[in-house]
């Protein structure tokens, strides 16, 4: 399973990075937004800061929502940096961006997805991720895993390339069930990743050894 840390954050993408198994970046308007950065070429020299902390793929939303503009918007990002994927959303004219995308050697993360026939457009057009957004299903008292799993399973029925990106991803245990459903990448908050190491049994073993250990006189 890949992780991606969900975030604009150039700080705790590198906390994540020094950690040393983090496989990429995803962003969203909003997550730049709390960055406060403004204007169209802080905008873009913040996703060239982004790619040169992490090695793998850094996802950039397109707000433009007009097949024409998506094409025009998505290229500009593309051509920003390779490691940028072109992250379009869940709408008529996204479907057929992200066609013309994949036609044309452009990958692209396929965001606000919510039902397993999104899903399924979404890999019939091409894209290389998609998102499905559990953490905001299960705000509404509905099965985000669920979704997950529907979607593993078509997405193996027909041997779709899609990955499956894990988004809106809340703590440790959605990463867990993630994995075990199958899911090929997470995206999530820092605390998300960090909480995996974390086991009382662990921390109590340690202090124990480190309490026998005095005894070495090193
Ligand atoms: C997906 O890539 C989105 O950026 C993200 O995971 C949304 O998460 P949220 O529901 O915590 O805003």
């Amino acid at each position: 399973m890949k992780f991606f840390i969900d975030t604009a954050n150039l700080d705790q993408i590198k906390e994540a990075q020094d950690l040393g198994v983090l496989d990429g970046v995803t962003t969203n308007p909003s997550l730049m937004a709390k960055e406060g950065i403004t204007g169209k070429d802080n905008i873009l020299q913040h996703y060239l800061d982004i790619c040169k902390i992490v090695d793998g793929d850094v996802s950039a939303e397109v707000v433009a929502t007009d097949f024409d503009n998506i094409i025009k918007e998505g290229k500009e990002l593309t051509q920003l940096h390779e490691q940028i994927v072109v992250k379009v959303p869940m709408i008529k004219e996204g479907v057929k961006a992200i066609k013309y995308f994949s036609d044309n050697g452009i990958r692209t993360n396929c965001t606000l997805v919510f039902s397993a026939g999104q899903a399924l457009l979404a890999a019939k057009a091409g894209a290389a991720y998609v998102s499905p957004f559990l953490g905001r299903l299960d705000d509404i008292s509905t099965d985000g895993l669920q979704l997950i799993a529907d979607i593993r399973l078509i997405y193996d029925n027909y041997g779709f390339e899609t990955e499956i990106l894990a988004a809106s991803i809340r703590h440790s245990m959605h990463v867990i069930n993630c994995a075990k459903l199958g899911a090929d990448v997470m995206t999530g908050p820092l605390s998300s990743i960090e909480g995996l190491l974390k086991h009382p049994l662990t921390d109590s073993g340690l202090e124990k050894f480190l309490e026998d250990a005095k005894s070495f006189n090193l």
